[in-house]
């Protein structure tokens, strides 16, 4: 079986660059300073490609950095563990367990909290902070308030400027941690919330008055995660080692030596350890922001997965959700998030009545959507999403919808174009909601390279672009780090 993810602009480039000399055509606006960064998986071995699992590649993190109306470099680096340091004959430092697992460099979202640049990554591997010009600084453990792994996929409040998240980690037993990391980048309050099966949980919501929890069937795989912790030559002792974690995992938190040992054994660029799991009830859990693990209210929905959230908003007595929904995960394609079309949909939950409607806002298959960060949790106009053929597989179109009057704008890049995440920059702190640009790489499959690309919002016109002289591999997301945030 073929495995597109090691093909075409999944591969992985070898090297790291410095680039300073960059063209630009179009007008890069002049209120852009600060630097746009997109992690995504980039393997420093060779990988088996039976095995590879787009997810378990090595982080490297891919910029731009933006100033006076001008590209002044791009730069990639991998977001380098002890172990890789070590590889490479760097110098290592100890490594900091306390921070999560460290089987491979963050590899999943880079975002700016209280002044540190993060490269984030979920299930109990490490986030690392990254220095403004993208070399890893070290593990980061929230100022060891927050050990053992965070998530990719944290939200900021608007209004407090709070970062609140969900973590799953398999060392947890049955549960997963709320979050909330203050201003001054500690965390102020955890809540363990009791979740029994080992979900993965990739994505959640906040609104202004809930955590919102994705409780759905792809599951923690003991026999999966055997397969990867132990190595071919020992292949009999699987069975006994699928046991011995099965019967860890999901029933008592596993000590902190012993999941660090069990994630060391896995090895990077291998199996994701997560499978469908149709035995999984799919719900959602509402639990107020203020709340604890006894306040969450479940409701089950049908099967489905989700890992990205566009945004959800308080609407009276309801809440509404909208995100992108995939039918199900991990069934068969066992390379990536591809098992049919991922499109956007909206869950309303009406929580005195005890259920959830479920509607399709439209059928066209996307990935990686994006709201304007100023309205999380807020009700939201517009959303932003990339074009996709089936899973996350990109086309060259970047879509704007338009929530309130319904409709869908669709901007096609040109033939042999291949987008990406696309991310919402406002042109100053009181834009309206698309008064900004979007960007995101774009590879063109005709040139073997990649662009930045900048697209006004409104129109989703092409403002400028960014030409690099290499190719940046498919990836998942970034954020617009502007200077001084
Ligand atoms: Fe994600």
């Amino acid at each position: 079986m073929g495995n597109e993810y090691v093909e075409g602009n999944y591969a992985p480039v070898r090297t790291e660059h410095t680039v300073t000399e960059l063209k630009a055509t179009g007008r890069i606006p002049e209120y852009l300073d600060g630097r746009y960064v997109r992690n995504g998986p980039n393997p420093i071995a060779d990988v088996d490609p039976d095995a590879y699992h787009w997810f378990m590649g090595d982080g490297m993190v891919h910029g731009v950095r933006i100033r006076d109306g001008r590209a002044e470099w791009y730069r990639n680096r991998w977001v380098r563990t002890s172990r890789m340091r070590m590889a490479a004959g760097e110098i290592s430092r100890p490594p900091n367990h306390r921070a999560g697992v460290e089987l491979y460099g963050a590899n999943t979202n880079v975002i700016r909290h209280a002044g540190h640049d993060l490269a984030l990554v979920e299930g109990g591997i490490a986030s690392y902070e990254l220095d403004h010009e993208l070399d890893t600084m070290g593990p980061w453990d929230f100022g060891g308030t927050l050990p053992g792994g965070y998530t990719a996929h944290p939200k900021a409040d608007p209004v407090t400027g709070e970062l609140h998240a969900v973590t799953h980690y398999f060392g947890q037993g049955n549960r997963v941690r709320y979050s909330v990391i203050g201003t001054d980048g500690r965390a102020r309050r955890t809540v363990d919330i009791q979740v029994p099966g080992m979900p993965m949980m990739h994505d959640f919501s906040l609104t202004e008055k809930y955590v919102v929890l994705y409780d759905l069937p792809v599951t923690f795989d003991a026999r999966q995660a055997a397969r990867i912790a132990v190595p071919r030559p020992l292949r009999p002792l699987r069975p006994a080692a699928a046991l011995v974690l099965s019967a860890l995992v999901g029933r008592v938190r596993v000590p902190d030596p012993i999941a660090a040992m069990v994630g060391a054994r896995m090895r990077a660029n291998e199996n994701l350890p997560f499978r469908w799991n149709p035995r999984h009830q799919a719900r959602i859990g509402l639990m107020p922001r203020e709340g604890g693990s006894s306040d969450v209210r479940w409701f089950e929905v049908e099967p489905c997965y989700v890992f990205h959230t566009l945004n959800a908003h308080d609407a009276g007595d309801t809440v509404v959700l909208d995100v992108v929904r995939h039918p199900r995960m991990f069934v068969k394609d066992l390379h990536g998030p591809n098992e049919g079309t991922a499109a956007l949909h909206r869950w309303t939950v009406h929580p005195a009545a005890g259920k959830v409607v479920e509607a399709r806002l439209d059928d066209r298959p996307q990935e990686f959507p994006r709201v304007d960060d100023r309205v999380v949790g807020r009700p939201h106009r517009y959303g932003y999403a990339m074009g996709a053929l089936t899973g996350a597989i990109p086309t060259d179109a970047v879509l704007k919808h338009d929530l309130r009057a319904g409709t869908v704008t669709s901007r096609a890049l040109g033939r042999g174009k291949e987008a990406g995440e696309f991310v919402f920059v406002p042109s100053r702190p009181d834009a309206a909601e698309d008064e900004g640009v979007l960007m995101g790489f774009v590879y063109d499959a005709t040139t073997g390279h990649s662009d930045l690309v900048l697209l006004d919002a409104a129109t989703l016109e092409t403002v400028a672009t960014v030409g690099l002289p290499v190719r940046v591999p498919h990836g998942f997301h970034g954020n617009w780090l502007a200077t001084g945030s």
